[in-house]
């Protein structure tokens, strides 16, 4: 009777079956949220569902290079020049066995560059702490205890790393720069591209990677992640001990800042719509600021609505377009021309759509502006002189 008593209190309080009940939950939560946030229009590999190519940002831009995509010739050779963003993106096929959870959570909420010779980045979405960390449960639900850290030979690692042709696909800043030695690896010329596209800089694996994964990771990455273009090396025990030590424990000097953005006086030239068309808007935004006709039935994310976020209205595929504005989140219209308002207001009355180009600046720094987006979302900045061109438009009245 007593121990019923006891067991009913331990129920009420949560004492028991917290530990088990709470886990599911907070993993079925996430693939909710990973549903929400539309994570495989650019991620193979995430257990949702195939989406069709029509909506899959990744998948679309791959058949275009690829000349798969059906249209007329002279289209898409003009197509293919222009794409660069998206093309290869990392899949989250085997992430749970590979990656901490507490890297995952961390990194969805501050999302920084990982990959140097990836153009795109992991876009900076609508996530609270709360959702990053359902989110991360579900991508890693059960993480293995970590390993205490290696002991190895940190010399023989870095001769490694070297003799081997790791760096023939891997950066790893921190350290002295590591010698490329040309290695063949049974890869295609754009198979061997994409890899090196994908390969991550070795200096975020001591965070990034569960301990114990490192090792099987080395021996055979396929294991690990069957889609991989990582290369098996035939491996002793005691190179993968000497390559994880180095990897794990070698000394890595700080990340140095990114040079400060100096932006460039307004141009005294003429610029019209249609140049700041050619070169920024039509080049860059409106993949995701477009109409629906263009993107068959969807605005992108930025007009119509998409990877969780509710949509801004905010169409660049025409001048009138552009000049109708913004929603602003009481889902009224506010002109992209007028100065930011509130905390993100700077001194100088910067428009708004001059200060979310600013604001991707600072996001690359490590930086957020409060109440304000960088754009172009999760690609790299625009160039001093792009900017200066939107901004010297805007200071000109916008001329057609
Ligand atoms: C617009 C495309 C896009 C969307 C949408 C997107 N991602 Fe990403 N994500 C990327 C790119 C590109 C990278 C690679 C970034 C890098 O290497 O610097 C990335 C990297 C990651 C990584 C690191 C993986 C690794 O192996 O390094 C994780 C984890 C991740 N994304 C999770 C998510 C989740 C969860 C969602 C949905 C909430 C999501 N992503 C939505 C483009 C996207
Ligand atoms: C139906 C195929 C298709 C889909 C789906 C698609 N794109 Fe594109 N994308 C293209 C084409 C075609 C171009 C090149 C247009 C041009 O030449 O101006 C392009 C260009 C771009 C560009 C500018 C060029 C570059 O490489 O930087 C960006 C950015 C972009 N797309 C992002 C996205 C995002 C984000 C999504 C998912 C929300 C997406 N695209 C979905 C076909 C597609
Ligand atoms: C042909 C290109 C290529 C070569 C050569 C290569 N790698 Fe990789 N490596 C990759 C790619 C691509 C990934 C990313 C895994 C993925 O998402 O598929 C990766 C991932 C890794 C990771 C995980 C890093 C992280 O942060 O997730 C480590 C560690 C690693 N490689 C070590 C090595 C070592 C050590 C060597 C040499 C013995 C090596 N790699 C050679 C392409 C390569
Ligand atoms: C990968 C998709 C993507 C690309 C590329 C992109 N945007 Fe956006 N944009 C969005 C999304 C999504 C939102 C809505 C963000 C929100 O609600 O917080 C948005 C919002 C905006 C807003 C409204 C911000 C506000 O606070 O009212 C402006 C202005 C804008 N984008 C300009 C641009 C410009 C200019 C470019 C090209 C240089 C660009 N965007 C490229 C997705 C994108």
């Amino acid at each position: 009777m007593l121990r019923r008593l006891w067991l009913a209190i331990l129920f009420c309080c949560g004492l028991i079956g917290s530990g088990r009940a709470e886990t599911p939950s907070a993993e079925a939560e996430g693939r909710r949220w990973l549903a929400h946030f539309q994570c495989n229009r650019c991620h193979d590999g995430s257990g949702l569902p195939d989406v069709p190519q029509e909506k899959h940002c990744t998948h679309c831009h791959q058949d275009i290079l690829a000349g798969t995509f059906r249209i007329d010739q002279e289209t898409l050779h003009t197509w293919q020049s222009h794409l660069t963003s998206l093309n290869v993106v990392p899949s989250l096929a085997g992430i749970g066995v590979r990656l901490r959870r507490s890297w995952v959570e961390s990194f969805l909420l501050k999302p920084h560059d990982l990959r140097p010779a990836l153009p795109a980045l992991m876009p900076r979405l609508a996530i609270t702490p709360p959702v990053a960390k359902q989110l991360a449960a579900a991508l890693v639900p059960k993480e293995a205890t970590p390993t205490p850290l290696p002991k190895g030979n940190l010399a023989q690692g870095r001769l490694l790393l070297e003799s081997l042709g790791c760096a023939t696909c891997h950066r790893f800043s921190g350290v002295p720069p590591l010698a490329v030695h040309s290695a063949t690896f049974s890869l295609s010329t754009a198979q061997l591209q994409n890899a090196i596209a994908l390969a991550p800089d070795l200096r975020f694996a001591r965070e990034r990677l569960q301990t114990n994964s490192l090792a099987s990771w080395l021996r055979n990455p396929k294991q690990l992640k069957p889609d991989t273009l990582m290369p098996s090396f035939a491996l002793s025990d005691e190179q993968v001990a000497d390559l994880r030590a180095y990897l794990l424990t070698t000394p890595l000097l700080p990340q140095p800042a990114p040079p400060p953005f100096v932006r460039l006086p307004v141009l005294a030239r003429r610029v019209s719509f249609e140049e700041v068309n050619e070169r920024v808007f039509r080049r860059i935004c409106w993949h995701c600021h477009s109409t629906p006709e263009y993107a068959k039935g969807d605005g992108g994310p930025g007009n119509t609505g998409g990877f969780g976020f509710q949509g801004r209205g905010f169409s660049v595929t025409s001048y009138s377009d552009v000049a109708s504005g913004v929603l602003d989140d009481k889902r009224n219209r506010r002109s992209v021309f007028s100065p930011v308002s509130g905390p993100e207001a700077g001194p100088d009355k910067t428009p708004r759509l001059v200060a979310v180009l600013l604001a991707r600046h600072k996001e690359l720094a490590g930086q957020v502006t409060p109440g304000l987006r960088g754009m172009p979302l999760g690609l790299p900045a625009l160039s001093a002189e792009q900017i200066q061109l939107v901004e010297s438009w805007i200071a000109q009245g916008r001329p057609q």
